[in-house]
């Protein structure tokens, strides 16, 4: 059935009612759905209503990101040109563009996979509960977000910008479109490592998966020495591969020692 909402408005009033406690979708009146006429007129769609299809036919979404990316000369320009890409619907369910947190510059850049609800929220990468153990992680070999000096900095951002719907996996169309963006928001933040985060970013800048094989083997993407890593929402779900996590981070903490 088409709602008269906008995706903002009917995903804002159903944020508020979870707030206050709803857990089911039941409507005052039961309704018999298979008595709905078959023929009924379908609703009017206005060229410039939210839900039309957000790629014209004529346009490629990934030489549009390409052409974009290429064009952004500072990281102000890449998110602006990311705020702008009108091509991935991702975008229409979100309430908030996700660019990036930390210091540009700094040494070492982790990517991601997607904001979560609290990313959405806020707009910012990793402030749920993984992020909290990704600041605890990087804690422990010196690092943090908020660091002012490029040694001890991180710079942090997602393959995607915008939260997929009930935190699904992104599709590889999805992934396609925002790789030109991710490959220059690496290229403008100058970082000397990258380090990816779980299945979906090896896949996305390696095109492989199987983080636990993967996990802890030094590799190289984009010019740049890049380290895969276990997520740190599946080191919360799967704790007793902490130990991993932790191998990998003093092989990180060594390499930077090395380098300095
Ligand atoms: N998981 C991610 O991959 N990124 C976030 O920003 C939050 C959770």
């Amino acid at each position: 059935m088409e709602s008269a909402l906008d995706h903002h408005t009917a995903l804002a009033l159903l944020a508020w009612q979870i707030e206050l406690g709803a857990t089911e979708a039941i409507g005052d009146m039961p309704v018999n759905r298979f008595d709905l006429p078959r023929d009924a007129p379908k609703a009017a769609r206005s060229p410039a209503a939210p839900h039309r299809a957000a790629v014209p036919p004529d346009k490629d979404p990934v030489a549009v990101a390409r052409a974009a990316a290429a064009d952004a000369q500072d990281l102000a320009a890449l998110a602006a040109a990311l705020d702008a890409y009108e091509h991935c619907e991702l975008k229409r369910g979100a309430r908030n563009l996700v660019f990036a947190d930390g210091r540009p510059g700094a040494r070492v850049m982790i990517l991601g996979e997607a904001p979560g609800r609290d990313e959405d929220m806020r707009g910012k990468p990793f402030v749920g509960r993984a992020g909290q153990l990704l600041d605890r992680m990087l804690a422990e070999i010196g690092l943090r977000r908020d660091a002012d000096d490029p040694e001890h900095a991180v710079y942090i951002t997602n393959i995607l910008p915008w939260r997929p719907p009930q935190n699904r996996d992104p599709t590889p169309q999805e992934i396609a479109m925002m790789l030109p963006f991710v490959e220059r928001h690496v290229a403008l933040a100058a970082p000397e490592i990258l380090v990816l985060m779980g299945n979906i970013s090896c896949q996305a800048v390696l095109g492989r998966r199987g983080i636990t094989k993967i996990r802890g083997n030094w590799t190289e993407a984009w010019g740049r020495p890049v380290l895969p890593m276990f997520h740190p929402a599946g080191l919360l779900r799967n704790p007793h591969n902490k130990r991993f996590a932790w191998a990998d981070l003093l092989a990180l903490q060594a390499r930077l020692e090395k380098k300095t």
